[in-house]
């Protein structure tokens, strides 16, 4: 069986990959290398860089790598960028997803994990929260996520044997434990990347956005769930993929930390000071968001091997402090930093 894995070249695609190829599974990545690394992807793995826009192209390599089932990762995710610039995460996102699926029909694959996102749930009534907590997103970007989570449904709905399971990831961070692979974007917005890179004195200052939430030190609450955790979960879900699967998961630790902690946290790991700056609110940014991960443990067996903020970080900073400048030697063509707009 192969398994196609949609942006493979990025952060988390790329130690998916890597955990599959250590399980024993054959890998075909398909990434646009809009915002992924070349370097990133094992040799083990067959890679083919294509848009996702591109449905004859992604038809034929399904046909032509005998996919089995696809993993689903290829997309624009900065909360802060959608707001500012929609329409290039419609586009990528929810049009990208509507050409794989296309594809897969066209190639009679009918199996897919999907990365959605805790963004769907926008401001959530309650923390922890739990699966069937309402979605009402308060960005783009989190809105590009739900309309695939309601097209899976219909295509589940719709198509015989179409299953699906879809992983709505909380906050995810550092980096996997051998250093090789790590978190190179650009441009970085990221709160932990930033405050090692302030640790690093490739910043002088981070920049706080905002400290006048409802919370006890005014700063955002996140769920920080390690990278390796996250992919974990993916190897649960396509064991769990069957033809009926309809299911959506959770992915977290099932408590936050405020922007404030973090950074604390990732002075005592460095042994830096990490000298701050409060500015305004970022738009689209909910004040807390915390997983109940109860859901995915009880069914998939899933519990996170990384339990706290200070090993998450830590793993981070081995990444950081081996890779200052991340996947320095590019190859392929790396297009840039301005996301692919084909609206
Ligand atoms: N933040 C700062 N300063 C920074 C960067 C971030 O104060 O320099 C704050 C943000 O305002 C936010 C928190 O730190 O309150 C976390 O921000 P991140 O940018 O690290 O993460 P986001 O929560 O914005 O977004 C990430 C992913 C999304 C995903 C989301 C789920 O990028 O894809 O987590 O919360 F949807």
């Amino acid at each position: 069986m192969t398994i196609l894995v949609t942006g493979g070249a990025g952060y988390i695609g790329s130690h998916c990959v890597r955990q599959l190829i250590a399980a024993g599974q054959k890998v075909c990545v398909i990434d646009n290398l809009s915002r992924g690394h070349r370097e990133a992807v094992p040799p083990q793995a067959s890679f083919f860089q294509i848009d996702l826009l591109d449905t004859e192209q992604l038809t034929d390599i399904m046909k032509s790598q005998r996919i089995e089932k696809v993993i689903h990762f290829a997309a624009l995710a900065y909360v802060g960028e959608s707001v500012e610039n929609p329409l290039p995460y419609y586009s990528n996102n929810t049009a990208g997803t509507i050409s794989l699926l296309r594809a897969m029909r066209q190639s009679r694959v009918s199996q897919i994990v999907f990365s959605s996102s805790c963004a769907t749930y926008g401001i959530p009534a309650s923390i922890p929260v739990t699966e069937d907590s309402p979605q009402t997103p308060i960005n783009p970007y989190g809105w590009s996520k739900l309309f695939i989570e309601q097209m899976l449904i219909d295509c589940a709905h719709s198509y015989p044997n179409f299953g699906f399971i879809g992983l709505r990831y909380f906050n995810v961070a550092g980096c996997t434990h051998d250093g090789a692979l790590g978190e190179d974007h650009n441009p970085e917005t990221h709160l932990i990347p930033n405050c090692l890179k302030t640790a690093l004195g490739q910043q002088s200052q981070m920049t706080i956005l905002g400290n006048d939430y409802p919370t006890a030190d005014g700063t955002c609450i996140r769920d920080y769930i390690h990278v390796d955790d996250i992919c974990a979960a993916h190897l649960l879900a396509l064991d769990a993929l069957t033809p009926e699967a309809q299911r959506f998961y959770n992915i977290g630790l099932g408590h936050g930390y405020s922007v404030l902690e973090v950074i604390k946290t990732a002075e005592r790991v460095t042994g830096c000071e990490i000298p701050i700056e409060y500015h305004p609110r970022r738009p689209g940014d909910p004040p807390v968001l915390a997983a109940s991960n109860e859901k995915i443990s009880r069914e998939l067996g899933w519990s996170p091997r990384y339990t706290s903020l200070e090993e998450i970080i830590r793993s981070a900073w081995n990444w950081f402090q081996t890779h200052p400048h991340g996947y320095e030697h590019k190859t392929g063509s790396h297009t840039g930093n301005e996301p692919k707009d084909h609206s």
